[in-house]
């Protein structure tokens, strides 16, 4: 299988400008809050895209195959976490645990990982087992196979220390320029600060004619670049975590929206976004609680026929960033604000991947899968394995998608490139 990048491009009519969506959001309530509040500018194109993305629309609808079923009796009920329960950053998985679709405690194996979000969001097993896979190398236990949706947890025997879980990720996973929550640096090293200027942009998009679409969330996605750099000296992008986040604004649209007969590719409203992002209120009286994300009742997740891979996010997260050039950026601040410089991905990664080349066909997807790697010299500190087992871990579960995508060979990452950055150095302190 080979895609090239006009494929998806192509055929996406160029709708005539943009409604400005801007204007749903206001501008001057935001810069009472916080920070230097970024313009954004007009898109360069519009696309069709539906909110199953581009590379594949939903086109059947089955009720059955769809509800979500987290009614009364029947074992997926939503229960506030535990105070023992791993909950963290991420919306998608704090829901799925709330419900029993992960391990109620937040600690799951690849195999649950696969089986409960298959069931919850219809993620391809593919993509399941990828995500999964990269947090236990980065932050779980790769003896055991188990990752934390959250915090720490106890590691067997024979692991120096503690896995930190997906909190204790900070760019390495977690990275700056989230879709809602803050910088770690701007917020004492907390990962998981939850900004509401950013949030009420986000609702104010789902709350706008049409829902939240992978356009809107396009605009996000170039504004929380964008506020990063006007605000925060040391944002950093590292390869792996610097996709992680914009891929990050997708899943909104790809796994949160509600699909029907009449709206095959789903419809994301201020109400549903809401119940999976925990907040209750109304914009200006906003009010979030952490850990009680939740999947809505009567709510249509994508077909299980057409589920959602690894190939789809990154797509879609190349189109966005044609439409906004800047989404797509490795590099950082270095210690001012506004003083990005960018490496030059051709140096990163031993000359396969130049700047260009990285977004024609998979080769954003085979970057993904193979920049976890850049990640490992720093993680495997002290604390876990020696760094060639968890590469060999990470090789038998990645490697099969990475040769089924043709990928090229992707080695010497030369990380000094970054010693540019303090950010790069930044230690986040978790949730
Ligand atoms: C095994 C599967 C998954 C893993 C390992 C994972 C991991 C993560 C990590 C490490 C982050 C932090 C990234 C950042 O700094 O922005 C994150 C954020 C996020 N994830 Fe997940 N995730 C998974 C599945 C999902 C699913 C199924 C959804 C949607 C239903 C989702 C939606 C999000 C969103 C919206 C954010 C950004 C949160 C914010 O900024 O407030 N994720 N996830
Ligand atoms: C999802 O859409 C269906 C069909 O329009 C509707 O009946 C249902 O209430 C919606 N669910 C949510 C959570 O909005």
């Amino acid at each position: 299988m080979h895609y090239t990048l006009s494929t998806f491009i192509m055929p996406l009519p160029l709708v005539a400008a943009w409604p400005a969506v801007m204007e749903a959001v206001n501008l001057e309530n935001l810069q009472k809050r916080q920070g230097s509040i970024p313009v954004v500018p007009p898109p360069r194109f519009t696309t069709d895209r539906d909110n199953c993305g581009s590379h594949g629309k939903c086109t059947v609808f089955n009720a059955q195959d769809q509800l979500v079923n987290v009614a009364s009796g029947s074992g997926h009920e939503w229960q506030a976490p535990g105070t023992n329960d791993k909950r963290g950053q991420c919306p998608g998985l704090n829901a799925a645990a709330n419900h029993a679709f992960l391990p109620r405690n937040g600690i799951a194996t690849i195999q649950q990982t696969i089986d409960g979000l298959g069931a919850a969001y219809s993620m391809s097993t593919d993509l399941s087992l990828a995500l999964a896979a990269i947090s236990i190398a980065i932050s779980g236990d790769p003896v055991a196979g188990k990752w934390s949706i959250g915090g720490a947890f106890p590691a067997t025997l024979g692991l120096l220390g503690q896995p930190s879980g997906i909190v204790g990720t900070h760019n390495r996973y977690e990275g700056d320029a989230s879709i809602v929550r803050g910088d770690a640096y701007m917020h004492g090293g907390s990962v998981g600060f939850f900004e509401m200027h950013r949030w009420e942009r986000l609702y104010g998009l789902a709350a706008s004619k049409g829902g939240l679409t992978h356009d809107k969330v396009a605009s996000q996605a170039y504004y929380t670049a964008q506020y990063s750099i006007q605000n925060n000296p040391y944002y950093f992008s590292n390869p792996f975590s610097g996709l992680v986040a914009p891929d990050a604004h997708n899943f909104v649209v790809h796994f949160m929206s509600n699909r029907s007969e009449e709206n095959k590719g789903g419809i994301l409203n201020g109400e549903v976004l809401k119940s999976f992002f925990s907040v209750t209120g109304e914009p200006g009286s906003f009010v979030h609680t952490p850990g009680h994300e939740r999947i809505p009742n009567n709510w249509y997740k994508r077909p299980t026929s057409q589920p959602m891979n690894t190939i789809d996010t990154n797509v879609d997260t190349v189109i966005n960033n044609q439409m906004y050039p800047g989404i797509i950026r490795f590099g950082g601040n270095t210690g001012t604000v506004n003083s990005f410089v960018g490496v030059d991905t051709g140096n990163l990664a031993g000359g396969v991947f130049n700047g260009g080349d990285l977004l024609q066909g998979n080769n954003l997807a085979c970057f993904f899968l193979q920049a976890t790697q850049a990640g490992l010299a720093d993680s495997a500190s002290p604390l876990l394995q020696p760094v060639g087992q968890i590469l060999s871990f990470l090789n038998s579960n990645l490697g099969p998608q990475i040769n089924a995508l043709s990928c090229p060979q992707l080695s010497d990452f030369n990380n000094d490139l970054f010693n540019q950055f303090p950010g790069a150095s930044y230690k986040a302190q978790g949730q």
